[in-house]
């Protein structure tokens, strides 16, 4: 109860410490709350009487990543949290799908992301969620076994405008509810702003696709620290020009999600799960034509990581053996033969079952606990090919891992 009410205190007192609530005391005082409201969260209407909004103020309306589309009383505006252009250079942002209706003749929504200051590095887009149209292959034909890998051919999102060619994102859709992305930015070019792009299709010609719905938070993360500042991993010092206030936990909070170069997701937290891009909770298809590296944190005492599969089901080149390596990728390398090079590469890897491997394809994680415990950094690494063959499952895979300080213990 006692520290109830302390807790309350302590709310009450940042409340009223907020320029938000100064204004509120000021609002409720000289004027009647009807014409005066402040950034209360109620519905409004846009000036054009058609689009609805949210009362908030022009700062909570920036930082959450909205549009103002009209007028709210004196101190708020008519903040539209859906729209569909939006431009911002707030640290954090979130964008949501539009009103559903109007998918319905196909919608084409960019979010131009402007970096907010010169120490931003990394940005980090959480799919808080992500339900897309699914990917698609073509329609089978007769006594033909392989078709194209399934790809995002009706909804798609995709990051653009990267500041190196190297940058290039995956095109993604399907379910990726939970699922997160970074984007490597460097705030040193002209651009100075990437653009997440949704390409909707039109669901009066194709009915059956489910509805496009997405609620994505995007970060900016500053590559600083006590040190120094981080470029792509690299220090520099900055102790001459360090600020002589201490930084800000926002600083520490962003070193925490700092990922090491060339990750597209990273976990930071000792323990957690992961899994492909559209599991879509087991089912699949997983995306063809992805490569990416999947990483998790390196503190000093950590050795290796521990994975133990919930699901996993890739495609794979040969049967009757083990799944695992050149049962994954043919070796020698043979130029013109479609062969499946599906996988899951987990390097330096022993799974309980004593076997020893990095490539892991059909079912040879499935029911495994894996020790992968290389020099360097600890990732994992997916790679799809652009190839399906009727009754071999494209599902993708959902781990659980904890990274190991005891690697002497394999299992
Ligand atoms: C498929 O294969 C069967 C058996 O070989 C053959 O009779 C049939 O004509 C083939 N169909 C096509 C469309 O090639
Ligand atoms: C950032 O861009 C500038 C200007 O294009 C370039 O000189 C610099 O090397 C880039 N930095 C990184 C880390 O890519």
């Amino acid at each position: 109860m006692a520290l109830y009410s302390i807790s309350r205190l302590v709310l009450l007192f940042a409340v009223a410490c907020s320029s938000e609530a100064s204004e509120l005391s000021r609002t409720i005082r000289q004027a009647p709350p009807n014409i005066f409201t402040v950034g209360n969260g109620e519905q409004c209407l846009g000036t054009d009487r058609s689009t609805g909004g949210v009362c908030l103020s022009r700062n909570q309306c920036n930082t959450q990543g909205g549009k103002a589309i009209g007028f709210c009383g004196v101190f708020a505006t008519c903040c539209s949290l859906n729209a569909c252009d939006v431009r911002t250079n707030t640290k954090v942002a979130v964008f949501i799908n539009p009103p559903l209706n109007r998918e319905s003749s196909g919608l084409e929504c960019s979010y131009n992301v402007e970096i907010n200051n010169n120490n931003v590095c990394q940005i980090r887009i959480d799919f808080e969620t992500f339900n897309l149209a699914p990917p698609t292959t073509v329609e089978p034909v007769e006594n033909v076994t392989q078709r194209p890998g399934y790809t995002c051919r009706n909804d798609i999102f995709q990051v653009t405008n990267l500041q190196a060619n190297s940058d290039f994102m995956p095109p993604l859709c399907g379910d990726n509810n939970g699922q997160h992305m970074y984007v490597r930015v460097n705030a040193s070019t002209n651009s100075r702003s990437i653009r997440i792009h949704f390409n909707i299709a039109d669901r009066n010609t194709q009915p059956n696709l489910p509805q496009a719905t997405w609620k994505i938070k995007v970060t900016q993360l500053e590559c600083f620290n006590t040190l120094g500042k981080y470029r792509d991993g690299l220090l520099q010092a900055i102790t001459s020009s360090l600020p002589s206030s201490p930084l800000s936990s926002s600083a520490d909070r962003d070193e925490y999600l700092i990922a090491p170069p060339g990750c597209l997701q990273y976990y930071p937290d000792r323990s957690g799960s992961f899994e492909s891009f559209n599991y879509n909770r087991g089912a699949g298809p997983y995306i063809a034509n992805l490569a990416y590296a999947t990483c998790f944190k390196r503190t000093p005492d950590v050795c290796g990581i521990k994975l133990t599969a919930a699901s996993f089901d890739m495609a794979y080149r040969s049967e009757d053996n083990l799944y695992l390596d050149t049962d994954c990728q043919m070796n020698p390398f043979t130029q013109g033969t479609a062969q499946s090079e599906d996988y899951l590469f987990i390097p330096e890897s022993q799974t309980a079952d004593g076997l020893r491997g990095s490539k892991f394809c059909g079912a040879s994680a499935a029911n495994q606990i894996i020790a992968s415990t290389p020099p360097g950094p600890i990732y994992v690494h997916f790679h799809s090919d652009n190839l399906v063959t009727d009754d071999v499952n494209e599902y993708g895979y959902r781990f659980n891992y904890n990274v190991l300080n005891n690697c002497n213990l394999k299992k």
